[in-house]
């Protein structure tokens, strides 16, 4: 039996809650085959429930370049996934699993403070960018997930999905309630080397019209209020996928809602597009 570790969610509610939900969700990650091996990573932005004690609390791993300068991040706190962990221990451990950061006042590195020093996600650059332009343009965001959902990932290997909004209009198509809880669609990035800095200015750029966006043959990203609503877009995004694929495999090709019953869903729903 493993001992009980000393960390500092205990006593911090708010904190806890929010972390427990990074863990609920890689659950569901694991589950639905979307986070094999050490595949995807969560980071949340937990400076507003970062008190004084921890503040002031001594880095345990010395200064790592995050790569990039990211102004609006000085002095701000991050839960994040660690790299080569893998979604269904976290799920179990979180604080064993994944790390809180805090970046440092040169704005381009950061500081493991707790629990454990794990290092955080290789797709740092790109989670803390978005969070960094959260906060630039004044976005209630505060949660970015990025997993390997299967068939939206199946779909990017065939060329016509990939031009613009193909796959919103057509994923949007196959249930109602897919374009009112992702109503911005999902945006594409041509592939891209993982963890990489051109892979993280591509996803800033396309997360000024999506709220999910898919990074060709390799996974979505996705951004949210909190780490259940960035999943839950997700979630349906790949259900309407399942169906495509469902109605395909049944030796046809779906009708799709018709573009009049997609407008009055926009009306119905207030819907922004
Ligand atoms: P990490 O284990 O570094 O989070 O990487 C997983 C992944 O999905 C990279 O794109
Ligand atoms: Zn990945």
């Amino acid at each position: 039996m493993r001992e009980i570790m000393e960390s500092v969610l205990t006593n911090r509610a708010a904190l806890a809650a929010e972390v427990n939900k990074v863990a609920e969700v890689a659950g569901y990650l694991w589950q639905k085959g979307w986070a094999e091996r050490n595949g995807g990573n969560i980071t949340i932005n937990i400076t507003e429930h970062i008190d004084d004690e921890m503040r002031s609390l001594p880095a345990i791993s010395e200064a790592k370049p995050i790569g990039i300068i990211l102004p609006h991040l000085k002095g701000t706190y991050f839960y994040c996934k660690g790299t080569n962990k893998r979604m269904r221990d976290l799920a179990r451990d979180p604080m064993r699993n994944g790390s809180i950061i805090r970046i440092l006042d040169d704005c381009a590195s950061y500081v493991i403070i707790a629990d454990e020093p794990v290092m955080p996600t290789s797709e740092l650059p790109a989670h803390l960018s978005v969070h960094n332009w959260f906060i630039e343009t004044g976005k209630p965001y505060k949660a970015s997930v990025h997993t390997h959902p299967i068939e939206l990932v199946a779909m990017t290997h065939c060329k016509e999905f990939l031009k613009k909004d193909v796959l919103t209009n057509l994923l949007w198509s196959m249930i109602p309630e897919t374009k009112a809880f992702c109503p911005r669609g999902l945006g594409i990035i041509p592939y891209k080397l993982p963890g990489s800095n051109a892979l993280a200015d591509a996803t800033i750029s396309e997360l000024s019209d999506y709220d999910v966006v898919m990074w060709e043959k390799h996974g979505v990203f996705a951004v949210d209020t909190d780490v259940m609503a960035a999943f839950d877009q997700i979630d349906v995004l790949n259900k309407s996928a399942l169906i495509y694929i469902a109605a395909k495999s049944m030796g046809f090709s779906p009708d799709g809602m018709s573009q009049e019953q997609m407008r009055e869903m926009s009306v119905a729903f207030h819907l922004p597009k």
